[in-house]
């Protein structure tokens, strides 16, 4: 257990980084990037061993504040923490005074006064991760806000990525599905342009942005189109997102069949894409809408091993953010 804690405390850095809090993606610097990168590839190389933790934030306390499902984000934020040696508290909108009618910022005040360092919240509002950061000394990890950012899933993304491809420089990655509404989308598009990666947003026209604003990259780095058999012509990676049912309730798509038709990731679409090209979720999937059930668990899918690397990401995240205030 020493020797891997001197180890890890040895490869890691937190060179550079001067966050307090991890909002979203657009904010990072292409170094800043590559040091949560560089601090993962250590972190994953820790899970691989047969002792699996080290005691990197021993005496730190994380709590993850969920006011929203999730299954991976959570568990992998907690997986991660106590792989670190910190103590972790769980807490849901419906087990906590929330459901009292205690407000986000001072709930927020609350758990700071407990002792939090770190804050991972998800909340079905945009912004409301940068509000609870506004209101707190602790660092707060956007785990998902509404429609607005998801940054860690989209830094397991390109992790898994640059752990198949190497640099992602000049690859082509199609982003496909309810652009227009993902959280994971937005977030993506800014960490694989800051790395150089062409980008194509895809879906139907009343799924999809009309613009593409608050980024700062180069022009054409970013193309938006709603013909995925065209777009997928020599893609490196597919990236399908979730169909909400909902939509087709509130008329943004005519039919499940018809989004089907256009938009599932199919054998047959992937035989258009790179000879090696990678076939990724975020997950949760509707297997049989976005994405045909055989690729989701076919040899080009990589979707369990972003669930795996998520650990991986999230522990390089909570060692910057917390171990970087007490340097
Ligand atoms: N991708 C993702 O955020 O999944 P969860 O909703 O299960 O956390």
């Amino acid at each position: 257990m020493l020797d891997s804690v001197e180890m890890s405390s040895a490869d890691l850095s937190l060179q550079g980084w001067q966050k307090k809090d991890l909002l979203d993606t657009d904010v990072l610097t292409r170094d800043e990037i590559m040091l949560i990168m560089q601090n993962a590839d250590v972190m994953a190389g820790v899970r691989s061993r047969r002792e699996r933790k080290v005691a990197t934030l021993r005496g730190r306390t994380i709590v993850t504040l969920f006011y929203e499902q999730s299954t991976r984000t959570r568990a992998s934020f907690e997986v991660a923490g106590k792989a670190l040696g910190a103590d972790v508290v769980n807490i849901t909108a419906s087990g906590s005074s929330v459901g009292k009618g205690e407000s986000l910022v001072d709930t927020v005040r609350t758990l700071e006064a407990i002792g939090a360092d770190a804050l991972v919240l998800r909340h079905h509002r945009s912004g409301a991760a940068c509000l609870a950061a506004r209101h707190t000394a602790a660092g707060v990890i956007n785990g998902g806000d509404g429609t607005h950012a998801h940054p860690t899933q989209a830094l397991l993304d390109l992790f898994t990525m640059r752990r198949r491809f190497g640099d992602i420089a000049g690859r082509k990655i199609v982003i496909v599905g309810d652009v227009l509404h993902s959280r994971v989308a937005r977030s993506n598009l800014w960490s694989l342009v800051a790395l150089g990666a062409q980008v194509v947003l895809c879906g139907p026209a009343t799924l999809l942005p009309r613009t593409i604003g608050g980024g700062d990259f180069e022009e054409g780095r970013c193309e938006v189109t709603t013909d995925f058999d065209a777009a997928i012509q020599g893609a490196d990676v597919v990236m399908a997102l979730r169909m909400q049912k909902e939509r087709q309730e509130r008329g943004l798509i005519p039919s499940l069949r018809e989004y089907i038709n256009g938009y599932q990731v199919t054998t047959r679409r992937l035989e258009r894409a790179a000879p090696d090209a990678l076939v990724m979720h975020p997950g949760p999937m509707n297997e049989g809408v976005e994405i045909a059930p055989d690729v989701a668990h076919g040899l080009r899918s990589v979707i369990e091993e972003q669930v795996a690397n998520g650990v991986a990401v999230r522990m390089a995240i909570l060692y910057l953010l917390v171990a970087g205030r007490y340097s």
